[in-house]
């Protein structure tokens, strides 16, 4: 990665009033969260596309469940890294700054990031999978108390409450991470860029007008639309543009 790149993108975010920040997987790989695509992706023999859907849980809730219990109680035991860190520190210091995250691990909030947008939930809220009418709860214990986990009001089998393949976003995390592609600068991390409609808000965010840069392991779909694509690790490349912001 060269120099230059880094030196062009802390240049850009210096004079940005409004910077957007959209996180996927790759964020969370240095902190032992594997990624859904690319090496160790598979659970077992299962990809995402095949557990995370409404079909695949009315199918066999239980093979669902284990799958999350496993991602629950993998992600329990790791901690923010870096890029999470660098991340929190902008969120809190750019005069505007909006993370919006697919990621479901919490990490970004663990590491104390404001203006925090989920638009695919969280690992650590259920929901009535028979949508009695409870609202959504959080429930952090690992082990779960009982397997399937239960709906508390009506006692029905309770769900995971994070967005799955064929599902709509949440209308007002969506609307909100469309409303933060009106800024200057738009950066997109650790993500295949490949899943919709997450990865059309870069787009989104360039038609705008903003400054658009890519921070990944490797060329995505997105590589070629953006304004600038930096290849290498989030955690190594965004603390590195950090102490370049602060210099
Ligand atoms: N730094 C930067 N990028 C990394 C790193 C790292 N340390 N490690 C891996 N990557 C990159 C990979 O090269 C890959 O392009 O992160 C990307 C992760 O891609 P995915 O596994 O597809 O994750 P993501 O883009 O977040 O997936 C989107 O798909 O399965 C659904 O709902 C799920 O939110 C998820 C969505």
């Amino acid at each position: 990665m060269s120099d230059d790149k880094l030196e062009v993108l802390a240049d850009r975010l210096r004079r940005a009033s409004r910077v957007t920040i959209l996180t996927g997987a790759g964020v969370s790989a240095a902190s032992g969260v594997p990624t859904f695509r690319g090496n160790g992706g598979l659970w077992r023999d299962f990809r995402a596309e095949d557990l995370a859907t409404p079909e695949a849980f009315g199918r066999n809730p239980a093979l669902v469940w284990e799958w999350y219990a496993w991602r629950r109680a993998l992600v329990a035991s790791c901690r923010p890294n870096p890029a999470h860190e660098v991340i929190a520190q902008w969120s809190r210091e750019f005069d505007r700054c909006t993370v919006i995250t697919q990621n479901v691990d919490d990490l970004h909030l663990r590491a104390g990031t404001s203006h925090l947008i989920r638009v695919h939930g969280s690992l650590w809220d259920l929901s009535c999978w028979g949508k009695c009418g409870a609202e959504p709860w959080r429930d952090e214990t690992v082990p779960l108390a009982a397997m399937p986990p239960a709906c508390p009001s009506c006692g029905g089998l309770a769900r995971p409450a994070v967005v799955w393949f064929g599902e709509s976003l949440p209308g007002p995390a969506l609307d909100a991470a469309l409303e933060a592609c009106s800024c200057d600068a738009f950066l997109t991390v650790g993500t295949s860029a490949l899943v919709y409609p997450a990865a059309g808000l870069v787009h989104e965010a360039r038609r705008r007008g903003a400054f658009t840069a890519e921070i990944n392991l490797e060329p995505t779909p997105a590589s070629g639309g953006v304004d600038l694509a930096c290849l290498g690790p989030a955690d190594q490349l965004l603390p590195n543009i950090a102490r370049r912001l602060t210099s």
